[in-house]
């Protein structure tokens, strides 16, 4: 039975995917969601359990690299929208195989848009391209100043650039082809199923385990940390209000220096796990800075919150405590995305420090 709406979410497996696709299918029953993932090493099934019998809910396992694929997809499921999540999105890995970046990243974004204009030919103004994007693709602020949706790109990482182009692209075709396209900037986001190869959920990870907790250079850089589901409610809100072309930024408001928000972490972990105050605090370990490292990022979300009224609903203290409880409460998750593979990336990432 043909459903309101058929959307495509890429990337879904993920991080920020698996909480964009449990909020449209229970929220949206009226839609039909499908899940569109590779299951790299960042996309695991395991994120949807709780949804995956939903009989608005279909995965279906994709490369968005594969042209052809991807055309007989839209083809045969003829979406109404694509919500675009699917990427390569670690920056340490970026560093390491730029190439994997730009193909997923950019050649993907093009294959999906090609597809989506091939689908869409004589609707435009019915079906919608939303681009889920970062803040990383306007580079480093270095004085006082926060990222408006009018600063300019300058991106610095292979993984910022590749997302910049991959915005260009999207923005083209709206500009050449007339397609129905919004794009959003986000700041780092932080919750339940983040994977634990970036900072807050790896650091949780070691201070379980009594590692040492890496943290890159002396710990100045700055973040602008969004809880998760604030990120999909602001993605809600983007998918079905805004202006065809329509690019919106989104941020916490939320700037903590990596040292302080790892000392607050270690503070939070002593308690949890009912050590000793200071006993977590002594694992941090300053190691090798990141190539290209951002100084910091702060995002200006003013037009998001004038125009839809979005606003984050979580302080950070209480979200961060939540996150660490949902760790805490998942340890078979965690073993089971940090056992294999990673193993070899966290030695190879972490050895020279
Ligand atoms: P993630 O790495 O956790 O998940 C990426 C997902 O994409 C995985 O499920 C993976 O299997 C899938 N994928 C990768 N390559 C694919 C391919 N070739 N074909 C199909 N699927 C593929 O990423 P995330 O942190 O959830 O980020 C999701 C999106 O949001 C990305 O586009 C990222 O740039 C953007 N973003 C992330 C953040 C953040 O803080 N994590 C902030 C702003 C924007
Ligand atoms: O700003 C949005 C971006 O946030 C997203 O587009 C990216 O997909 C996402 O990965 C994230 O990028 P960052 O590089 O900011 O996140 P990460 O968690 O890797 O690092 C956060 C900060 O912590 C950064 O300044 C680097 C530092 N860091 C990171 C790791 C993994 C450390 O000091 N030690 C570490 O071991």
């Amino acid at each position: 039975m043909r459903t309101e709406k058929t959307i495509i979410i890429t990337g879904g497996a993920g991080f920020i995917g698996s909480h964009v696709v449990r909020h449209f299918v229970t929220r949206y029953p009226q839609y039909t969601i499908i899940n569109l993932d590779k299951l790299t090493y960042a996309g695991n099934l395991a994120n949807l359990r709780d949804i995956e019998e939903k009989e608005n809910y279909k995965f279906i396992k994709g490369d968005i690299i594969d042209a052809a694929f991807i055309d007989r997809l839209f083809a045969e499921q003829k979406p109404d929208a694509v919500i675009h999540l699917a990427a390569e999105s670690h920056v340490d890995r970026s560093i390491s195989s730029p190439v994997e970046f730009v193909m997923t990243n950019v050649v993907g974004t093009v294959n999906l848009l090609n597809a989506a204009k091939a689908c869409w030919k004589g609707v435009y103004d019915k079906c919608r391209f939303y681009h889920v994007s970062t803040d990383e693709v306007y580079g480093a602020l270095t004085g006082d100043g926060m990222f408006t949706e009018e600063t300019r790109y300058d991106p610095h990482s292979p993984y910022s650039a590749s997302k910049a182009s991959s915005d260009h692209f999207v923005r083209a075709y709206r500009d050449t082809f007339g397609m129905d396209i919004v794009i959003s900037n986000c700041s780092n986001n932080y919750g339940s199923f983040h994977f634990p190869e970036k900072l807050i959920p790896l650091a949780i990870n070691n201070i379980k385990n009594s590692k040492p907790v890496p943290v890159y250079g002396k710990g100045e850089n700055i973040r602008d940390w969004l809880w998760v589901e604030d990120h999909v409610k602001a993605i809600d809100l983007i998918f079905h209000n805004a202006k065809a072309g329509t690019t919106y930024n989104v941020g916490g408001h939320n700037e903590w220096k990596n040292i302080d928000l790892i000392r607050l972490l270690c503070n939070i972990m002593d308690r949890k796990l009912s050590r000793v105050p200071g006993t977590s605090a002594q694992l941090i370990t300053f190691v090798k800075d990141r190539a290209g490292h951002d100084l910091r990022y702060a995002i200006n979300a003013t037009k998001l919150q004038q125009e839809l009224g979005w606003k984050p609903s979580l302080q950070f203290e209480e979200g961060l405590e939540k996150t660490v409880d949902w760790y805490l409460a998942n340890e078979e998750w965690l073993d089971q995305v940090t056992s294999g593979a990673y193993q070899k990336y966290y030695s190879d990432q972490y050895s020279e420090s």
